[in-house]
């Protein structure tokens, strides 16, 4: 007999359980999670890499000969020995090119330029200094906005007939459309605002360890990777390894957030050293490196126009959007979408057009516009509509709340095709607006604001109604390099009835290892404790295209929903072949078959699992065992939405702003694991904050990066934020096999906006309608003391 399987709790509803704990946290908790540095290899060396001081120049010469004379340097990488191999470039991400090892030419600051391979890492650092490099400077270009003037040294001459620094232009909507509505309005307000340069941040930063086995050519890399299967698929394109020869392994993560999708100069290298030493190689990162070479994300100036009548009701939208890429086009977005999921930035409503305009360029910075914590650009998108109709708000007199709910899409508008041709699945925004708008008491904030004021205090409440666009992509429009944005899933079902999934999207702390084992145990009934989930191991997964952009819910959650739907049929198969009847004759409840109006008459799941494996007669054409496999593409994003209102006090005396209260209502759809997303939320609030009040890249007129460490790229802790207050509302997404959306990443995508809001509004005395971010004391001072009279 099968073990009897005991149900906790609720095991018997496990997606939606309040208060299921994560299963990983166990080896967490107790500091026993593997990251790439608990990696160890008998023998091991460790890379170092030396990287460009200067942020534009020529190579004049490398002189290693110190640094290989060192005694304990095994090995000197230049881009001039990787060119002999042929691996001096490697492919983006976004179809451009980027040097892994800098050949001829410096194009940003801290740009790799050779690395070494020593015994340990002190002389593997050590020896870089014995490196002598000459460069000869160019010009620098920094401002995006100057960077495609005539004057402008062109950055990407490795680019045939390249003349300037335009990366792309890109458009969206209908031109003249938008324009005969604007042309018509009654009240049309225009807004220029900036979406700084920020960094995803990982707490752990990137790495990598590469075992290269010489003699049957094997290479396994463990690296810090999002999408373990497409990087594999990538290194066998560039470094010309069999695919099926590479074992790419994301061990646990320590945060991804977008920095980890792409594929950094420090892996190739890595797995180079491995392969021309014949040892294993490590490179683990530092916090300088990882800031200042790895992708960063954002970097918009955007102009957005609102058009509406006096009554508010807004008609239409119109932006243009200079998007700063740095010195190689490092975005991770599918190739349709080369502005990502910007086409969104229609926001939340009702609207007759819209237009945005694009124009790209390159400058002499780190490459990157990564996604972070944001469906491929919706987090700029959304800036810029939520902002805009405030400024309308301001502009018509009237409350933003009121302003919105004039606007807001209807619940019976859905599937709801934008105006740029988004297909909005489900929503219902006015509810999750008043449920935002009862738990806040907007009307007393609003009283206690009135209050304040007359006394001189600086009180701001900010809205922001969001939809984000997630679960990238149905096949016919989404790809990376070609590959299709499909997830696989396999699970087996073992003789004694526990389980194992295996997911090609990858942890980096989201808790897949409990989500994905609650939907199954909710869809063959087994408890979730009998189901282990198997993922970031390309030898042990399925093919699939990893996890950026919430897209784990969206795509893997309704694979691992349908390849458990495949186990349960089967299972009814041998249910019915088992108890002698009919498919017809039998029903599910969660857990068991049983024959319908013989109550006596059931099996477990367990019991059917046990019979798979056995010596009974299979059913005609069906082959023993209990498993399956999926290759699931989605029909559509998933396209969850939130409403926000945040509460600030802006010190009038230093202009610290303070986040006194943050209201969050998500509609992710169904709720898989509520805790997960109440945890998921508050991270991404926090990132908002950071946004917002704190971060933000910069760099000097010659290109040095200014926030090259936690001292001055300001990350939020716990002292900057408030104890968040979340609730929410369930609208599922019709075609999402169990209705779920993905959270992972709205909280940040849709509080800076609820942040600046707020601030904008407390500042009101002040006649100030904008203010860009990071919301810094000394900008807003500024802000305050160059604007009208103060109170
Ligand atoms: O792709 P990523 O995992 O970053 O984002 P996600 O799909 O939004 O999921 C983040 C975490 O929240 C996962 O553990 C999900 O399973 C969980 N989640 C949930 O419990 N219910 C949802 N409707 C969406 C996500």
């Amino acid at each position: 007999e099968n073990p009897p399987t005991q149900f906790v709790d609720n095991d018997l509803k496990p997606v939606g359980h309040g208060r299921m704990l994560r299963k990983e946290d166990a080896r967490f908790i107790r500091g026993k999670g593997r990251f790439i540095d608990d990696i160890q290899l008998p023998g091991m060396l460790h890379l170092a890499i030396l990287r460009a001081p200067i942020a534009h120049g020529r190579i004049v010469s490398v002189d290693v000969t110190l640094a290989e004379a060192h005694p304990k340097v095994k090995l000197v990488g230049t881009g001039a020995m990787l060119a002999e191999h042929g691996l001096a470039w490697m492919p983006t991400l976004a179809n451009d090119v980027q040097p892994v090892l800098a050949t001829d030419k410096i194009h940003f600051q801290w740009q790799e330029v050779a690395f070494v391979v020593a015994d340990d890492r002190y002389a593997a650092q050590d020896a870089l200094e014995l490196i002598d490099v000459e460069y000869e400077q160019l010009p620098v270009v920094v401002n995006a906005r100057t960077a495609l003037e005539a004057s402008a040294p062109v950055i990407r001459d490795d680019l045939a007939g390249k003349t300037d620094n335009r990366c792309f232009d890109w458009e969206t909507g209908d031109k003249q459309a938008t324009d005969a509505v604007f042309a018509r309005a009654e009240v049309v307000v225009g807004q220029e605002m900036v979406y700084p340069r920020v960094h995803p941040a990982p707490l752990e930063t990137c790495g990598a360890v590469a075992n290269y086995d010489p003699i049957d050519g094997d290479l396994t890399l463990w690296s810090t990777t999002q999408a373990p299967h497409a990087h594999r698929t990538l290194y066998s394109m560039v470094a010309g390894l069999p695919e099926h020869k590479i074992r790419v392994i994301s061990p646990d993560i320590g945060g991804g957030f977008g920095n980890k999708v792409p594929i950094y100069p420090g892996y190739l290298c890595t797995i180079v050293a491995s392969m021309l030493t014949g040892a294993p190689v490590k490179w683990t990162e530092d916090r300088f490196e990882n800031l200042t070479s790895t992708a960063f994300a954002r970097d918009y100036v955007m102009h957005g126009e609102i058009a509406a009548t006096k009554a508010g009701r807004i008609l239409a939208i119109r932006t243009n959007v200079l998007a700063d890429h740095g010195a190689f086009n490092g975005v991770a977005a599918p190739t349709k979408y080369p502005a990502g999921f910007f086409g969104v930035f229609t926001g939340s409503y009702d609207i007759q057009a819209a237009h945005c305009a694009m124009t790209a360029v390159y400058t002499n910075k780190a490459p990157g516009g990564v996604a972070y914590s944001c469906s491929f650009r919706v987090a700029e998108a959304v800036y810029l509509i939520e902002r805009l109709v405030d400024c309308l708000a301001d502009q018509l007199g009237m409350d933003p709340v009121e302003l919105r709910l004039l606007n807001l899409l209807k619940p019976d508008q859905f599937p709801y095709t934008s105006m740029t041709g988004w297909i909005y699945d489900s929503g219902d925004y006015e509810s999750t607006l008043r449920e935002a708008l009862k738990i806040a008491d907007y009307a007393g904030l609003r009283r206690e604001q009135a209050e304040k004021r007359a006394s001189g205090e600086l009180m701001g409440i900010g809205v922001s109604v969001f939809t984000e666009a997630v679960g990238a992509g149905p096949r016919k429009d989404m790809d990376i390099l070609g590959l299709g944005m499909a997830d696989g899933a396999q699970l087996c079902l073992y003789p004694t009835g526990t389980a194992v999934l295996r997911v090609s999207c990858q942890s980096q702390g989201q808790g897949h290892e409990t989500t994905f084992a609650q939907i199954v145990a909710e869809e063959i009934g087994i408890p979730p404790a009998d189901i282990k989930v198997v993922h970031g191991d390309t030898d042990l997964s399925p093919f699939g295209m990893g996890t950026y952009g919430s897209r784990s819910t969206p795509v893997s959650g309704a694979a691992a929903v349908l390849v458990a739907r495949k186990v349960r049929d089967k299972a009814h198969l041998f249910a019915a072949t088992m108890l002698e009847v009919t498919v017809a004759d039998l029903e599910w409840r969660k857990g068991s078959f049983h024959v319908i109006g013989d109550p006596a008459k059931s099996l477990t799941i367990q019991q059917i699992a046990k019979w798979a494996y056995g010596t009974g007669q299979l059913p005609d054409g069906v082959e023993g065992g209990l498993e399956a496999h999926i290759h699931y593409h989605p029909e559509n994003l998933t396209y969850p939405n939130g409403a926000y209102i945040c509460v600030v006090d802006v010190d009038p005396g230093t202009a610290v702003v303070t986040v006194r209260r943050f209201i969050a209502v998500d509609d992710c759809g169904t709720r898989i694991n509520p805790m997960i997303i109440e945890g998921q939320v508050h991270r991404g609030l926090t990132d908002g904050v950071g946004m917002a009040l704190m971060e933000m890249i910069t760099f000097d007129e010659d290109g040095n990066c200014l926030a090259a460490s936690l001292m001055d790229y300001l990350l939020p802790t716990a002292l900057e934020v408030p104890d968040w207050e979340t609730g929410f509302t369930v609208t599922p997404s019709p075609h999402h096999p169990i209705g779920a959306k993905g959270i992972g990443e709205c909280a940040t995508v849709g509080s800076p906006p609820a942040i600046v809001n707020a601030v904008v509004d407390a500042l009101k005395p002040y006649g100030l309608r904008h203010a860009d971010m990071p919301l810094t004391p000394s900008r807003l001072w500024e802000a305050m003391n160059g604007n009208a009279q103060p109170p």
